[in-house]
């Protein structure tokens, strides 16, 4: 039993409903850990007390907070991250394609996906919700690499029958065969969970859409993740593939994949229409804010959308998003909510990069919170990590004017440890 001991910051609420009142801050608090598990939270004083045979971990002034849930990443994009000057689609054929090739050998697959995991953890993050690529092997070298670091990840095979290079295509059937192998093997072993991965509607048939819904139907505790409206030409190209489909939305609407376990990414471009069935049927918007300036793609409605009641995510869309880092996804939804007139206060920003993203994935009963009974999926923050921070900080008077210093400016120099499963894996 270990109990560490910090500033400590958790969510009994949502700070979009709440405000501050959400958060449960302590200035000297402390968190017991045993088994994976959290045991207790409380004051520093309460917590020795309570446990006196608990080793203690004194991080002094660092912040304890759950460890970042990042609801959306592609993990074999890591080596194009940051590649130049496209679009969307032109993105996707230059850069993205070329790369998700090389995944048909399973030992470069295995090599990037430890690559990502020690990336992200030296991040603070400690659950991702990745796509793989068409290639089983891609999904098993993922959930492989997690298992070895305990982590929580979800992942998928990404299906793709049209629209892209015949290396990176399947079929109606395999699509099907294979994702079915693959939650078989996978689904609810350890710590892994499976998410059905359409790529999106435009790299797959209406055939191929429709098995995968026939799928989903048959392992209803599987998520389903895949892309909706995050360009402009991009949702041209789509109605003019479905040109039966209401809208965008209709094209997976109509194939059995609108549901509640559904992870829709980007959601830039909704119709009133799209709006009032998402939030129908609760599924989830996961929000890639550095990937919606780095693409090019738009400035996505955060305000709005949360006073309407969606159930929302947030993500770094690794490597259409420009970073690994949480914090810095953070900073590039606040500046977004600026553009639009919508400032984000540091609690918000930080409820969705935790109990947000859990929620939004179906899984704040167990991560993204510091709460008793959850995992101990935990990140230590540093809230003066660099002479810049530190003089920023050294005027915060509260500890939301403090974490907003890092919020903006921080980096994996703001990451002082981060516990997977009860144990420091950085
Ligand atoms: N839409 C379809 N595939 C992708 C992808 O890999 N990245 C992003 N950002 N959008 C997509
Ligand atoms: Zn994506």
């Amino acid at each position: 039993m270990k109990l560490l001991l910090g500033q400590t910051l958790g969510f009994s609420d949502s700070p979009f409903d709440l405000g501050i009142e959400a958060a449960t801050f302590e200035r000297r608090g402390g968190v017991v850990v045993d088994g994976g598990m959290i045991i207790a939270t409380g004051t520093a004083d309460v917590m020795r007390a309570t446990y006196p045979q608990a080793q203690i971990i004194d991080y002094g002034d660092g912040l304890i907070t759950a460890g970042f849930v990042d609801a959306h990443v592609h993990y074999p994009q890591t080596g194009i991250i940051a590649s130049w000057g496209k679009r969307l689609i032109d993105w996707l054929n230059s850069y993205t394609f070329p790369e998700e090739m090389r995944f048909a050998d399973p030992a470069y697959a295995r090599k990037m996906a430890d690559m990502y995991l020690d990336l992200v953890i030296d991040n603070g993050t400690t659950t991702i919700v990745t796509y793989a690529t068409i290639h089983p092997a891609s999904v098993d070298a993922i959930f492989e690499a997690a298992a070895a670091r305990g982590m929580r990840v979800v992942a998928g095979k990404t299906c793709m029958d049209r629209n892209a290079p015949d290396g990176l295509c399947d079929t109606a059937q395999t699509a099907y065969d294979q994702s079915k192998a693959l939650i078989e093997k996978w689904h609810g072993t350890g710590r892994a969970t499976y998410a059905i991965t359409p790529r999106f509607s435009p790299t797959s048939t209406p055939e191929q859409l429709s098995a995968l819904g026939a799928l989903w139907s048959e392992h209803p505790t599987c998520l389903m993740q895949t892309h909706l409206s995050e360009q402009v030409d991009e949702i041209e190209w789509v109605k003019s593939l479905y040109p039966a489909a209401r809208d965008y939305l209709d094209t997976y609407e109509q194939h059995g994949l609108l549901g509640a376990n559904g992870l829709y990414g980007h959601a830039i471009y909704l119709e009133d229409r799209e709006k009032d069935r998402l939030r129908e049927v609760d599924a989830s918007l996961i929000h890639c804010p550095t990937s919606n300036t780095f693409i090019g793609s738009g400035l996505f409605d955060m305000g709005g959308l949360m006073a309407d009641g969606h159930r929302i995510g947030l993500a770094t869309d690794t490597g259409g998003g420009s970073s690994f880092s949480m914090l810095r996804t953070m900073a590039a939804t606040y500046e977004i909510g600026q553009l639009r007139g919508r400032p984000l206060h540091a609690s918000e920003l930080y409820w969705l990069a935790t109990a947000g993203s859990a929620r939004a994935i179906r899984m704040d009963d167990k991560i993204g919170n510091l709460r008793a009974g959850n995992e101990a999926d935990l990140v230590v923050l540093d809230l003066a990590s660099t002479a810049a921070i530190a003089q920023r900080a050294s005027r915060a008077k509260t500890i939301w004017d403090a974490l907003f210093a890092t919020i903006m400016m921080g980096d994996d120099r703001a990451i002082t440890a981060t516990w997977i499963n009860g144990v420091p894996r950085s």
